[in-house]
């Protein structure tokens, strides 16, 4: 489709409706003057956890698309698997993937940039370094510390255990190298390197480490700032932009670029404490957009266990959500946008849709329209989406009972 018509398609779209084969619209003429509020409107999808074929991302990306978003943050590797076939690095999937049917090869990537970039997506793909590594070890021991440690709750967030020893120089021309290959493949301008939930435990039990940090006389931070600052320099050759978790600017001391995008996570409380360090930030706060919070605990023989981030997430906390709460004007104009996330511990291609849709369009809207927004207003248009979604074969799940969708307003709390 060329890039005209698709506008015109995504724009009206959203103005026709179909019924006992007649096409109508209930306001015509129209003319539409509309602009986003933010240029960063994003969907985080973890295929580490769990793997989505192709297609599911697909299916994915057209939703996104119905609902103007534009950015596809591909959490794609993490410690439990690596499915990416990377030209030179292909022993990583070779040895980390769950099977061989279940990799991204070159050919799937490059045919999801380009069913994005059609769609008006950008695709940032994130490898997260240098902790949510582990999986790394299958196919070099020697660059993981820590590998498999046990009680693994001591050594990583989740099981398994396993970061990369960046305080090995062949580590951190490794992980250069690796981007490098990777930034090659994505046209976007925006890569993420991760840089959460490091974990120090892991480096202080590992010997190869401590005989690095010995041998150099740098602290594990100062090694981690060498470390952060190559492979960072690696990417900004190619003419790329890092996005990084929080933690690599509130936890660590660490040198980036003042390009450097911020994706803040753990909690919105530490919007503020980014902004005022001048970083660029996107929310992707786990109080108002992880899509997994609330679905009970994962780590097995725990019977009683939440997920870490109750309750869960619903559309209308989501969409309450205000991008420039407590920022000064000035600091408001740092906010790139936002994204709901899912993390895929508890999830897979059979639950996707109905984790994610109708409730990712809320932050959609949000970052297309601005904050001010009214859940009261807003649930009739969502209910609207939910319905297309299903029309389209994507299974977006009903908000309320179909009562309350057919009379608009007539089950609000206060009606
Ligand atoms: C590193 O240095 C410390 C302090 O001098 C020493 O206790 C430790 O054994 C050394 N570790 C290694 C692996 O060289
Ligand atoms: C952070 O790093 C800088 C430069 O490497 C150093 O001057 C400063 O003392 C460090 N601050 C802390 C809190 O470690
Ligand atoms: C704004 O500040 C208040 C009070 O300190 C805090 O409770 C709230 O979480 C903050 N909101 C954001 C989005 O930072
Ligand atoms: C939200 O919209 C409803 C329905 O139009 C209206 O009654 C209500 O006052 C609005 N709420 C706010 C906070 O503007």
């Amino acid at each position: 489709m060329k890039l005209v018509a698709l506008a015109v398609f995504l724009a009206t779209a959203q103005l026709w409706y179909e019924h006992d084969n007649t096409i109508y619209t209930v306001s015509a003429p129209v003319t539409i003057r509309d602009a986003p509020a933010y240029p960063y409107r994003g969907f985080m999808l973890d295929t580490a956890r769990n793997y989505f074929p192709v297609a599911d991302i697909k299916r994915t990306l057209d939703a996104m698309s119905w609902v103007k978003l534009n950015e596809f943050h591909w959490h794609i590797v993490d410690s439990q698997s690596f499915p990416f076939e990377i030209p030179g690095f292909t022993d990583l999937a070779q040895k980390g993937a769950y099977s061989s049917s279940q990799v991204y090869s070159l050919s799937d990537v490059r045919d999801i940039i380009s069913y994005a970039g059609a769609r008006g997506i950008d695709v940032m793909v994130e490898i997260d370094t240098p902790g949510h590594t582990a999986i790394i070890a299958e196919a070099h021991p020697e660059y993981v510390a820590c590998p498999g440690a046990t009680p693994w709750a001591t050594y990583a967030n989740e099981p398994p255990a396993g970061q990369l020893r960046f305080a090995d120089s062949k580590v951190t021309d490794y992980i250069a190298k690796l981007f490098t290959a990777v930034a090659t493949i994505f046209p976007s301008k925006l890569f993420s390197t991760g840089g959460d939930e490091l974990n120090t435990n892991c480096y202080a039990i590992d010997e190869p480490t401590q005989a690095s940090l010995n041998a150099t006389g740098r602290t594990l931070e100062q090694a981690l700032d060498a470390f952060t600052q190559e492979t960072h320099k690696a990417l900004e050759v190619k003419g790329k932009t890092p996005v990084v978790w929080e933690e690599m600017v509130l936890v660590h001391n660490v040198t980036l670029s003042k390009e450097t995008k911020v994706l803040v996570w753990i909690s919105s409380d530490n919007v503020k404490a980014v902004a005022e360090k001048g970083y660029k930030l996107i929310h992707a706060a786990s109080d108002y957009f992880y899509l997994d919070c609330g679905g009970g605990g994962w780590v097995g023989a725990n019977p009683n266990g939440n997920s870490w981030c109750d309750p869960f997430k619903t559309w209308q906390h989501a969409y309450s959500f205000n991008p420039t709460a407590n920022l000064t004007a000035e600091e408001s104009k740092l906010v790139l946008g936002g994204q709901h996330l899912l993390w895929t511990e508890q999830s897979g291609p059979q639950n996707l849709d109905s984790i994610v849709w109708p409730r990712a369009a809320s932050s959609a809207e949000l970052f297309w329209t601005g904050p001010g927004g009214n859940v009261s207003t807003a649930l009739p248009r969502l209910h609207d989406v939910a319905y297309r979604l299903r029309q389209r074969g994507v299974d977006a799940i009903s908000l309320q009972p179909e009562w309350c969708a057919l009379r608009p307003g007539a089950c609000d709390l206060t009606a």
